[in-house]
């Protein structure tokens, strides 16, 4: 199966991006192909700073690399460097519906936050994205559920573009962990953990351990005793629960079992032990990587040129099926 994926480089990763998304990428890599993409032109939609862009950029490669992400086995590119993502993004807005782009959940969440920076790249953040995913003719596309909404807006425009042009594009599906969808903030557990989420709500992927265990200890929890997952009654625990679960590769069911009888105060520990034990040396991996610049910027420019053997030709078909 070819699959295809990204996430913005707008501040550091979070659990919630590893377990929703880039977790499934690891595991998906060694029997598929791979397409994994650094949206720069999403993030530039929200308030940003050029010069921490690069960085980020840099850092996030970094990342996926440090996460166990195999460089051989997949692509992985910058968006910006593969100019048929803007093209395609600008056809695809021609048989876009105005009504569609203002009923996205996200483009409300994002321009209700920033105010002052309500832009048209904004709104048309769903064209672009449909464009990074049609362009490769993928079949799947893993994400965490807030997503799920866009991957549906690029399968109703492949097949609109198919029905106005001819059969030239690739329906995908979508793919979403069923345990790890969303997970939700520490401090909140109603509100999905985000990267603007500051503070106690969040961890970080590459945190200093004695902070992960700190913001587990203060995770709310529910009232009531017993470690059991009720998403409505208990959000608190079940997302420890997912969180753990993940963590150990163990189903939730399993996660309960282990944690039976166990205190409120037990399972955060145990939760905090074994995020620690994991990331740690994820974290140690990231910071060595960090020093070999020169080798991650060639990792991306390899990227870019395997992309645009795969991006070309789509678009040579797209323009001649639209008359250009
Ligand atoms: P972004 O950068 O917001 O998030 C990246 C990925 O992380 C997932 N995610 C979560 N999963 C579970 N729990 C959470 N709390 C959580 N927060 C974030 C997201 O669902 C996503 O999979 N529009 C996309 C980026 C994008 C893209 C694409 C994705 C651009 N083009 C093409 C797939 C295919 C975004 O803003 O992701």
């Amino acid at each position: 199966m070819r699959i295809f994926s990204g996430i913005r480089p707008t501040g550091d990763l979070h659990i919630g991006n590893y377990i929703g998304s880039i977790k499934q990428w690891i595991d998906l890599q060694n029997e598929n192909e791979g397409i994994y993409c650094i949206v720069d032109l999403h993030a530039i939609t929200t308030p940003y700073s050029p010069k921490e862009l690069q960085e980020n950029i840099l850092s996030q490669a970094t990342s996926y690399i440090a996460l166990g992400l195999d460089v051989e086995k997949c692509i992985l590119f910058v968006q910006s460097s593969v100019r048929e993502h803007s093209e395609l993004a600008w056809l695809l807005g021609s048989i876009t519906p105005m009504g569609d782009l203002g009923r996205m959940t996200q483009y409300k969440e994002k321009s209700k936050k920033h105010k002052e920076y309500i832009n048209a790249g904004l709104l048309n953040y769903p064209i672009l994205m449909a464009a990074d995913i049609l362009l490769y003719k993928i079949e799947s596309v893993p994400v965490g559920d807030d997503q799920k909404q866009h991957v549906e807006f690029a399968r109703s425009i492949a097949k609109k573009f198919n029905r106005q042009f001819g059969e030239t594009l690739k329906v995908p599906s979508v793919k979403i962990n069923k345990t790890g969808a969303r997970i939700m903030s520490l401090q909140n557990p109603r509100n999905k953990m985000s990267k603007t989420d500051s503070g106690a709500g969040c961890i970080n992927l590459f945190e200093d351990s004695t902070s992960i265990k700190k913001k587990i200890m203060k995770a709310v929890t529910d009232t009531g005793k017993t470690i059991k997952y009720d998403k409505v009654k208990k959000p608190g625990i079940s997302n420890l629960l997912t969180i753990y679960s993940s963590f150990e590769d163990i189903t939730i069911k399993e996660a309960e079992v282990r944690m039976k009888g166990k205190k409120y105060s037990e399972f955060k520990k145990e939760v905090g032990a074994s995020l620690v034990e994991k990331l740690e040396p994820l974290r140690d991996r990231y910071i060595d990587l960090k020093s070999r610049r020169v080798y991650i910027e060639e990792v991306l420019k390899q990227g870019t040129k395997r992309a645009r053997i795969i991006a070309e030709p789509t678009m040579i078909e797209v323009r001649r099926n639209m008359g250009l």
